[in-house]
C-alpha cells in the first residue's frame, strides 16, 4: 500500500511525462497499468429487478400549493449478500422519490434533517430564487426543517436534488442522497413521446461505487485518479446489476450521471443507435440518432430506445470518447467498459408511442444582445481563475435581466466541468466551432474537454438577491468540495453587491 502511495506521487510529479513512464514501464508499472483498466462487459449476472424510485406523493394546501415532504435519513440496505450497507436517503434508506410538478405550479418542500450533521438539498437545473436553491448557504442543521417554496418556470426537462453542504458534498451524495426532479409542461405532454412513468418513461439514475469486505460503502478515492473516487460496482437506482423487463416497443430513459467522479459514454451492447431528445434544461428542437452518448457527473439526457420483441441488450458504458484518452484518462476510469443494465423485452411490444418530428425549442441566445463577458480558467483540482471557494466572498454581480457569454477552459488536463446554478445555457461555439449535436440543446453542465475553450450564453431573469449567490462550479465533487467553485449574486435595477449573512447560512460540522 506505501508503495502504490509514493508511485502515485511520482507519477503525478512527472505531469506531462506520464504516458513515457507508464508506457515504458514493466513489472509493477505494466501490472498497475493493466489493473487500472475495468471491463465488466459480458460478466454481470443481471439477477435483479431494477428498482424505480416512487414519486414523491404530495398534498395541496389551501393556497393551491402543492406541498413535498422529504424526510433525510440514514439507513440500511441489503444490496448484496451478507451484511446490509449502511447509507442514508431521503423518504427511505437510499436515493430519494422522483419528484414531478408542472410549469406554473407553485411547489413547496418541507425538508426535515434526520442526520447528526448538517445538509441541503438543491434543486440542479432549476430556475428559482438563490434563497431557495439549497446550495451551501442553505444548510439545513440536524433535526432542522427548511421550507422553500416556488413557482415551477421552466420548460419540461430531466432535473435531479442532492445535498450541497460546503466541502461535503461528494461524501453526501456518495452515502445516497439524490433523486430525480421531472419537469412537466402542457408542449411536452401534447407529443405522444413515451411517458408512463416505471413502463416507457424510466429514471436510470446511474452511479459507482465501491464496497470494502464488510459490505460498507469504502470511501477513499481510488488508486491513483486525480478527480476523486471511482467506484468499481456500478448501480441504477441503487439496484447492483439491474435488469428491466420492457413491454413497449420505444422506451424513454432519463439518464442521470449521478456518480461523484465517474464519466459514462452510454451505448448498447449491439451497438443500435438511438435518439436523443433532450438534454439537461429540456427537450430539443429535433431528435439525433447516435450510438453513443458521454455524459460527465451531474449531467443529464432523455434517449428514446427501440427493442425487438424477446431480445435482450445491455445498456454499457464504452470508453471514453473525447477528453479523457491517454494515460491520465485511463486512470480516471476513461478507458473502462462496463455493463449497466440489462434490457429484456417481452415476446409483445405495446406500440402506442413515436418520437415526433418536431419537439421542445432550440437555445436562441447566438443572437442576443451580450450584456458582459467573463472568463473562467478551471485548473488544479480546487481553482477557477487561481481562486478557491470563499463562502463570503461574492465573486461578481450579473444583472437581471441581460444576457452574458462566459468563456470557459480546462487549463490543465484533468476531468472538469462546468455548472451554473439557476440558469441553462446555450453552448455557442467549442474552440470557435459549432458544438457537437449533444451540446445543441439548453444545458447546465458541460464536460471541459482540456484546452478547448466553451463559450456559454445565459439569460439572467426574474429573481434577484443582492447578498445570497448562486453557485459556478466543477461537478466532479471532489473538486468541488476541494474549492472549485465561486458565487455570483444577480442584482436588480439599481441594487449594488451586497454581502452573504454571516448568521444563518453556513455550518460547519467536522
Ligand atoms: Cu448539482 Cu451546484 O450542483
Ligand atoms: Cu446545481
Ligand atoms: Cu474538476
Amino acid at each position: 500500500m506505501k508503495r502504490r502511495k509514493a508511485l502515485k506521487w511520482t507519477l503525478i510529479g512527472v505531469g506531462g511525462g506520464v504516458g513515457a513512464v507508464v508506457l515504458g514501464g514493466a513489472g509493477t508499472l505494466g501490472y498497475i497499468w493493466t489493473e487500472a483498466k475495468l471491463d465488466t462487459a459480458g460478466k454481470v449476472d443481471f439477477a435483479n429487478p431494477l428498482a424505480v424510485p416512487p414519486l414523491a406523493e404530495s398534498t395541496q394546501d389551501p393556497s393551491g400549493a402543492r406541498i413535498f415532504k422529504l424526510e433525510i435519513q440514514s439507513g440500511t440496505v441489503a444490496f448484496k449478500d451478507g451484511r446490509e450497507t449502511e447509507t442514508w436517503g431521503i423518504n427511505g434508506p437510499f436515493l430519494g422519490p422522483t419528484i414531478r410538478a408542472k410549469r406554473g405550479e407553485e411547489v413547496a418542500f418541507a425538508v426535515h434533517n434526520g442526520l447528526a450533521e448538517g445538509t441541503s438539498l438543491h434543486w440542479h437545473g432549476m430556475h428559482l430564487p438563490s434563497v431557495m436553491d439549497g446550495g451551501p448557504h442553505q444548510e439545513v442543521e440536524p433535526d432542522g426543517v427548511w421550507a422553500p417554496q416556488w413557482t415551477m418556470n421552466q420548460p419540461a426537462a430531466t432535473l435531479w436534488y442532492h445535498p450541497h453542504p460546503h466541502g461535503r458534498t461528494g461524501n453526501h451524495v456518495y452515502r445516497g442522497l439524490a433523486g430525480m426532479f421531472i419537469v412537466d409542461d402542457d408542449e411536452s405532454e401534447g407529443l405522444g413521446l413515451p411517458s408512463e412513468y416505471g413502463v416507457d418513461d424510466l429514471p436510470v439514475i446511474v452511479q459507482d461505487r465501491k464496497f470494502n469486505d464488510d459490505n460498507q460503502f469504502q470511501k477513499d478515492g481510488s488508486f491513483m485518479s486525480m478527480q476523486g473516487f471511482l467506484g468499481d460496482a456500478i448501480m441504477v437506482n441503487g439496484t447492483l446489476a439491474p435488469y428491466f423487463d420492457v413491454t413497449t416497443r420505444l422506451v424513454r430513459l432519463r439518464l442521470l450521471n449521478g456518480s461523484v467522479s465517474r464519466l459514462y459514454n452510454f451505448g448498447f451492447s449491439d451497438g443500435r443507435p438511438f435518439s436523443l431528445i433532450a438534454t439537461d434544461g429540456g427537450l430539443l428542437p429535433k431528435a439525433w440518432e447516435t450510438d453513443g452518448l458521454q455524459l460527465s457527473p451531474g449531467e443529464r439526457a432523455e434517449i428514446v430506445v427501440a427493442f425487438e420483441p424477446g431480445e435482450q441488450v445491455v445498456l454499457r458504458s464504452n470508453p471514453a470518447e473525447e477528453g479523457y484518452t491517454g494515460p491520465l484518462g485511463r486512470f480516471n476510469g476513461g478507458d473502462d467498459r462496463l455493463d449497466i443494465c440489462e434490457f429484456r423485452a417481452a415476446e409483445n411490444l405495446a406500440d402506442t408511442t413515436a418520437i415526433p418530428e418536431t419537439m421542445g425549442t432550440a437555445p436562441d441566445l447566438a443572437e442576443a444582445e451580450i450584456a458582459a463577458e467573463r472568463s473562467f480558467s478551471l485548473s488544479g483540482f480546487n481553482q477557477i481563475n487561481g481562486e478557491s471557494m470563499d463562502p463570503r466572498r461574492i465573486d461578481f454581480a450579473v444583472r437581471e435581466g441581460t444576457v452574458e457569454v462566459w468563456e470557459v477552459d480546462n487549463a490543465d488536463g484533468f476531468m472538469h466541468n462546468f455548472h451554473v446554478h439557476d440558469v441553462q445555457y446555450q453552448v455557442l461555439t467549442v474552440d470557435g466551432r459549432v458544438p457537437p449535436e449533444r451540446l445543441r440543446g439548453w444545458k447546465d453542465t458541460v464536460q471541459l474537454v482540456p484546452q478547448r475553450k466553451y463559450r456559454l450564453a445565459m439569460r439572467f431573469a426574474d429573481y434577484t438577491d443582492p447578498n445570497l449567490p448562486y453557485m459556478y462550479h466543477c461537478h466532479i465533487l471532489a473538486h468541488e468540495d476541494s474549492g472549485m467553485m465561486g458565487q455570483f449574486v444577480v442584482l436588480g435595477e439599481g441594487e449594488e453587491i451586497g454581502q452573504v449573512p454571516a448568521t444563518g447560512s453556513v455550518h460547519s460540522h467536522g
